[in-house]
């Protein structure tokens, strides 16, 4: 396939980015995207003249959550329930242009090119999206805490959410209310994470509203747009351990 690449370049975080275009030929249909910027890079560090276009990966078999980015205006891409590295170039026709852009949110300041910083995800985890260990060794093994299937289900379903911000990005408010409520969803369900869960909801929203996230108007792009298809509902489970949460305290 022969293709026409528009991908946003940004120095660093102080400077004004711009898109440039690049032409592609010989595209694999088989190749993953990120391949696809693979031997874009190889090309432009041959040619010598600018830096390679700065991106995100790690796992890249869609567990990480690292590889974000917006293509043709789409968190991830055209694809439904995928993350970039798992997006193939078969998804476009010869011909066409794709326009590649950083995941766009004031939380989530660029970095160069299409990385941004999430750290505001890791911040709200760590105001509470665990669950504390008594090591006085009186603790009730785990495992022999019967728990019932369906919320198994259901918190195994919010655990999987990778962290990747394709909610906040896809959200005219940039919230992150998908995110949050899936990390609070995951233990609110379980034994194990109730003794805790009062100050978690609490602490992770407060955190969520100092890191300059928008609030939610429940217009659902998060979960059209998320990768692992966390559900709205657990925004709605999120809301009402908060009003309970509240009314408690
Ligand atoms: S809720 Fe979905 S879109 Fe949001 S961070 Fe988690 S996996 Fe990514
Ligand atoms: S590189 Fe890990 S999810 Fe894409």
């Amino acid at each position: 396939m022969n293709l026409t690449l528009k991908i946003w370049r940004q120095r660093n975080s102080n400077s004004k980015g711009q898109m440039k275009t690049y032409k592609m030929s010989n595209v694999s249909p088989d190749m993953s995207f990120l391949e696809m910027i693979d031997v874009l890079n190889s090309k432009i560090i041959s040619e010598g003249k600018e830096d390679p276009v700065a991106f995100d990966h790690d796992c890249r078999e869609g567990i990480c959550g690292m590889c974000s980015m917006f293509i043709n205006g789409q968190a991830h891409g055209p694809d439904r329930l995928v993350t970039t590295c798992q997006l193939h170039m078969r998804k476009f026709k010869d011909g066409d242009t794709i326009v590649v852009e950083p995941f766009r949110a004031n939380a989530f300041p660029v970095i160069k090119d299409l990385v941004v910083d999430r750290s505001a995800f890791d911040r709200i985890q760590q105001a509470g999206g665990f669950v504390s260990v008594n090591t006085s060794g009186n603790t009730q093994d785990a495992n022999s805490i019967p728990i019932e299937k369906n919320d198994a289900d259901k918190s195994f379903d919010a655990a999987t959410c990778i962290g990747c911000g394709a909610c906040v990005a896809s959200c005219k408010n940039a919230s992150a209310m998908l995110f949050v409520s899936a990390k609070v969803s995951q233990y609110a369900l379980l034994p194990q994470g109730k003794v805790e869960s009062k100050q978690r909801v609490l602490n992770m929203v407060k955190q969520m509203d100092d890191e300059g996230f928008g609030n939610c108007t429940n217009t659902g792009a998060c979960e059209v747009e998320c990768p692992k298809g966390i559900s709205l509902k657990n925004i709605a489970r999120m809301n009402s351990e908060y009003m309970t949460s509240t009314l408690k305290s």
